[in-house]
């Protein structure tokens, strides 16, 4: 079979794959418990479900304007205005198939071969592939060690006159970390003056713990969106636990906006209209499933820390935001593949390794399920690693005990 240089250069999404598989074992009566889901557990939105079952019954699902729908672009540019305090013109908006595909249409429109895109560690698994899919070269900054914070300097020096765009993602997706408002008044400051587009990825951006909150890149430029170089992506996917719609978007100058239409309207088009609807009804519905969603993450990253800190010798840092936890297991492995798979083979629990985020050593833990299975789940951990915890445990109806420490 043939296959072109660049797909043989794409891996496939580590969290999807791991998914999967848990999956599987589910299926043949495992006791698996997944600390790998990347989303919610809520039901959909009523407001979603009744926007979309109306559209359905219309008997009239047909294309839509492959940016999106008129009235799901002014549901966008209400949230955009009460949220980042812009008001910007339908022109200025674009509905993708989930931010994703947002994120892939924005680095397919400005990064030619070999330009290079800085991402910051740890990051979202699809980045560096994303950027590969371009013909474009990913660039890593790493935090300092035992932080998950980059520093302007070291991005400074990552930045060359090939860097295209830098993509930042807080609240961020693998690490909980909220970046100060200083450091991106800061990066913001950085790409206008050297006309590099940050790609602001706020996927998250509602889902911010202790009373603190994210603020939108945005609100740290003077310029106009038409000569700004940020680039704000967002979505349902998260915030209102609807990852199935998948409905994304993006608010970027008109120009760029347009390019990514060009490409979207060769590639998939618009979204479902149905999904679309669904999402606008979630917009335009009460926010307070968004609240209640952000208030049960703020609980289950508490129970998450208080499991993880009884374990000797793991580095916790506590997540800000999200709904993910990075544990540094280096005490117990530097190889987080193998790692995660020993977890899974004695203990039936899904880890994602950092790896795949740029954390060797780490592993990404969702806390997005029940508290019930996070703290099953962190018993086990403790059980397969930690030789202070007891030797025996249930597992499922199996009654197991450790022999290899
Ligand atoms: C940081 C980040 N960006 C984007 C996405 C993709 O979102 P969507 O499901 O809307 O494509 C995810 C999903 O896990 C994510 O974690």
């Amino acid at each position: 079979m043939s296959i072109s240089q660049l797909a043989r250069t794409i891996s496939a999404s580590s969290t999807l794959v791991l998914n999967e598989e848990a999956r599987i074992l589910r299926e043949k009566g495992e006791p698996v418990i997944s600390l790998g889901i990347g989303e919610p557990k809520n039901k959909t939105p009523i407001t979603a479900l009744l926007s979309a079952a109306a559209k359905l019954s219309e008997g009239n699902i047909k294309y839509t304007p492959s940016d999106g729908t008129p009235s799901l672009k002014k549901a966008i540019i209400r949230y955009t205005e009460e949220n980042y305090n812009r008001l910007v013109a339908p022109e200025n908006v674009i509905v993708s198939a989930g931010a994703k595909q947002s994120i892939t249409n924005i680095i397919l429109s400005i990064v030619n071969p070999q330009d290079e895109v800085v991402l910051l560690a740890p990051y979202w698994v699809s980045y560096p592939e994303i950027v590969k899919l371009a013909y474009g070269i990913p660039v890593v900054v790493v935090p300092e060690d035992g932080t998950f914070k980059p520093r302007m300097e070291d991005i400074e020096r990552a930045v060359g006159s090939y860097t295209k765009a830098i993509i930042v993602n807080s609240p961020n997706n693998p690490s909980g970390a909220v970046y100060s408002e200083k450091f991106i008044a800061d990066i913001v400051d950085f790409c206008e003056r050297k006309k590099i587009y940050l790609i602001t990825d706020d996927i998250y951006h509602k889902l911010v713990f202790d009373g603190n909150q994210a603020r939108p890149a945005y609100e740290f430029t003077t310029k106009d969106i038409e000569s700004s170089m940020v680039i704000a992506v967002n979505g349902v996917s998260k915030s209102y636990g609807m990852t199935g719609f998948r409905i994304g978007w993006t608010i970027a100058n008109r120009k760029l906006v347009e390019v990514m239409n060009n490409i979207q309207s060769q590639t998939t088009s618009g979204t479902s209209v149905l999904l679309q609807a669904g999402a606008e009804g979630a917009l335009t519905g009460m926010q307070s499933v968004v609240e209640s969603l952000r208030l049960t993450f703020e609980n289950n990253r508490n129970v998450i820390m208080q499991e993880l800190r009884s374990f000797n010798d793991i580095k916790v840092i506590k997540p800000e935001g999200a709904f993910y936890c990075l544990p540094d297991f280096r005490a117990y492995s530097n190889d987080s593949v193998e790692l995660s798979k020993f977890i899974l083979n004695k203990a039936m629990v899904v880890t994602v390794p950092g790896k795949d985020f740029g954390m060797e050593g780490h592993l990404r833990l969702s806390f997005a399920g029940s508290i019930k299975d996070i703290m099953t789940a962190i018993e086990r951990i403790k059980w397969v690693l930690d030789l202070n915890s007891p030797n025996e445990i249930y597992i499922g109806d199996r009654k197991l005990i450790r022999d290899w420490l």
